[in-house]
């Protein structure tokens, strides 16, 4: 028999589903087309009733329902050939971790990490976002993804490495999501990007905000590999982390 989810995972994925209802999230494989470039590439992929039921199933062991709200059908993802990984995809388990900035967006908004644009699109619209400034590491990346973007006149990508790049403004809202996966050692660097960019915040807006994509789970995910030091403790991987690369990588 399955274990039975942990309340809190539960009512948190209620709450994410209500805020998820109110956002027009895009169809990217309809935007989109496959392309491939030296070192990465744009490819369509189709999630089966199988790997549906794989994806649930696995939830189930791990008392989570992160893939709950997964649809068969067809989506995008942004491959690295180099190292083999995917570094985004569309389904519902991005739009659901990317929700709460995406609700938080407002005034001045900079991103790390442009991916398939998943995120600009349904904030550009917004009234209260005045503009969007994307910075982003691969030039190749920016090359396949942002010519096929419907972006408006509020966007402007910035070919940098964020850990090195200096802002010459203060934002509203500051993001970063440029990780492929969910690993406590990512923990350290938003540690790290905290520090370089919070003075970049426009502290007069009481709405200010910086954040990073799924920084709770990072920090969990350090909590475990800590835990591992300890010879008495046995751990499987954390589920979060084997689920997400079930998500990202396995298609
Ligand atoms: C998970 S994807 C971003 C997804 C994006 N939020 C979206 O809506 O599609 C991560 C992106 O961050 C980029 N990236 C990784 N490290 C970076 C860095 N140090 N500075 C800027 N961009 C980086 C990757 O090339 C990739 O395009």
């Amino acid at each position: 028999m399955a274990p039975a989810r942990p309340n809190k995972v539960k009512s948190e994925h209620h709450s994410w589903r209500l805020q998820l209802k109110k956002i027009k999230f895009p169809r990217m494989v309809e935007i989109l087309p496959e392309v491939e470039g030296n070192r990465f590439a744009i490819r369509h992929f189709e999630i089966s009733n199988n790997n549906l039921r794989f994806a649930l199933l696995r939830d189930a062991i791990y008392g989570k329902c992160e893939n709950t709200g997964l649809e068969t059908g067809k989506y995008v993802k942004l491959i690295d050939k180099e190292t083999g990984q995917t570094l985004m995809v569309d389904t519902w388990n991005e739009f659901v971790t990317n929700v709460d900035f995406i609700n938080r967006a407002h005034g001045d908004v900079l991103i790390g990490g442009l991916g398939i644009g998943l995120v600009i699109l349904p904030i550009q619209d917004k009234k209260e976002v005045k503009s969007i400034t994307v910075v982003e590491k691969h030039r190749e990346v920016i090359d396949l993804v942002l010519p096929q973007l419907p972006v408006n006149s509020k966007v402007k990508v910035i070919h940098a490495d964020v850990f090195e790049w200096v802002a010459e403004q203060r934002y509203n809202v500051i993001y970063f999501d440029i990780w492929d996966n969910v690993r406590g050692e990512y923990y350290k660097e938003t540690k790290t990007l905290y520090k370089k960019y919070r003075k970049f915040l426009k502290h007069d807006d009481p709405r200010s905000w910086i954040g990073f994509w799924r920084q709770e789970d990072f920090k969990r995910a350090l909590k475990k590999v800590r835990m591992k030091k300890n010879p008495g403790i046995i751990l499987l991987d954390s589920p979060i982390s084997l689920k997400h690369y079930f998500i990202k990588s396995s298609y």
